[in-house]
């Protein structure tokens, strides 16, 4: 098949290049080149998707079997979208979140008829926006989209945590420094390695059972977020030093911390993957966090530059610790 990826160099779309390319599949990019395609054949298609005009030069007398936007993030990039790949694509898949479903979940495993409400943060109304224009283009021309809602995705270059992604807080373990956990740390998460979610993600290309239709996927390891520390700090040979802190408290302080807290990851997510499962026969999930969190250790030790600490989020969690101790 012929597949064009927005983005492509990111954190989930690597993954879903090089699972792609391992296919047979003939990949097109359209990013803006800042970063080396993973793997050689990735077709490069140099464009900033934000400016609709450059866009549509770059796809200029192509079409493609399945465009998936991995960086949609607002209505108004999906209506971009919508204009520029109409008649030229077979399918259309967006990347949406499963920060979308309401938490706390009235039946504690999320299926996808979860309803989706998560008032609490921005970033996620805008993606359930997304959803239902797409939904509604289904509904009135059977527009050909797929919506895939990734949880807590990471690969070799993310270290994840309540509120990072990189080194920053993995650093402060190394220096021995305390670190910010919200609540009682108790509350059950669900990790997900981007090989993992490749592996399903292009099951659904040019698959006729996709269309019009929703999918999460996700690992099915549950982990509390104090074992996904400490397994953090066993990668690192650490023990981390693990301040609990409310999540309401976390929000008053720090409100664009807090918002990933309060409609997310304060509550448990354990997800059913049924409807994948069924979709993308034979996908399994394989990689357990203990072994990914290695992975990724590794990738940031070996290379100084990598292990680049964010100071507004270090200055953050110093404030959160100060004023919770008082
Ligand atoms: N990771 C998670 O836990 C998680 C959970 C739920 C949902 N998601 C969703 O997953 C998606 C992120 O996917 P990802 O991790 O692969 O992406 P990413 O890490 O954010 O990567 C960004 C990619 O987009 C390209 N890009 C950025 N701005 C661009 C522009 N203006 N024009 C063209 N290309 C541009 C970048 O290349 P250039 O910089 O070279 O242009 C790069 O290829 C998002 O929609 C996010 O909401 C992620």
């Amino acid at each position: 098949m012929k597949i064009l990826f927005i983005g492509g160099t990111g954190n989930i779309s690597t993954a879903c290049t090089r699972e792609a390319l391992r296919q047979g599949h003939t990949v097109y990019h359209l990013n803006r080149g800042l970063k080396a395609a993973p793997g050689k054949g990735v077709l490069s298609l140099k464009a900033d998707i934000r400016k609709p005009a450059e866009a549509a030069k770059a796809i200029d007398g192509l079409t493609f079997d399945a465009v998936a936007d991995f960086i949609a993030f607002v209505p108004e990039h999906v209506e971009a979208d919508l204009k520029i790949f109409a008649g030229r694509t077979g399918q259309f898949l967006f990347i949406s979140s499963a920060s979308v479903y309401h938490k706390p979940a009235r039946h504690h495993v999320i299926t996808e008829s979860t309803p989706a409400f998560n008032p609490f943060w921005k970033y996620s109304e805008n993606k359930i926006a997304c959803e239902n224009l797409l939904r509604r283009k289904y509904e009135e021309r059977r527009f050909p989209m797929t919506i895939v809602r990734p949880s807590h995705t990471y690969s070799e270059a993310y270290i994840p945590t309540p509120f990072g992604v990189g080194f920053t807080e993995s650093q402060r373990i190394l220096d021995g420094r305390e670190i910010v956990l919200h609540g009682d740390g108790q509350s059950l998460w669900t990790l997900t390695h981007s090989d993992d979610f490749a592996k399903a993600f292009t099951g659904l290309l040019g698959n006729p059972r996709a269309y019009g239709e929703t999918f999460h996927i996700t690992g099915d390891e549950v982990l509390s977020w104090e074992n996904i520390t400490n397994l953090i700090g066993d990668a690192l040979g650490k023990a981390p030093r693990i301040v609990h802190v409310p999540s309401d408290i976390i929000a008053r302080l720090e409100p664009e911390l807090g918002a990933g807290l309060l409609g997310d990851k304060t509550y448990c997510a354990i997800f059913d993957n049924t409807k994948i499962k069924q979709a993308v026969p034979g996908f399994q999930a394989t990689i357990p966090f203990h072994v990914g969190v290695r992975r990724s250790v590794e990738w940031f030790m070996a290379d100084p530059r990598r292990r680049a600490v964010d100071p507004a989020l270090d200055k953050a969690l110093d404030h959160i610790l100060s004023d919770w101790k008082k």
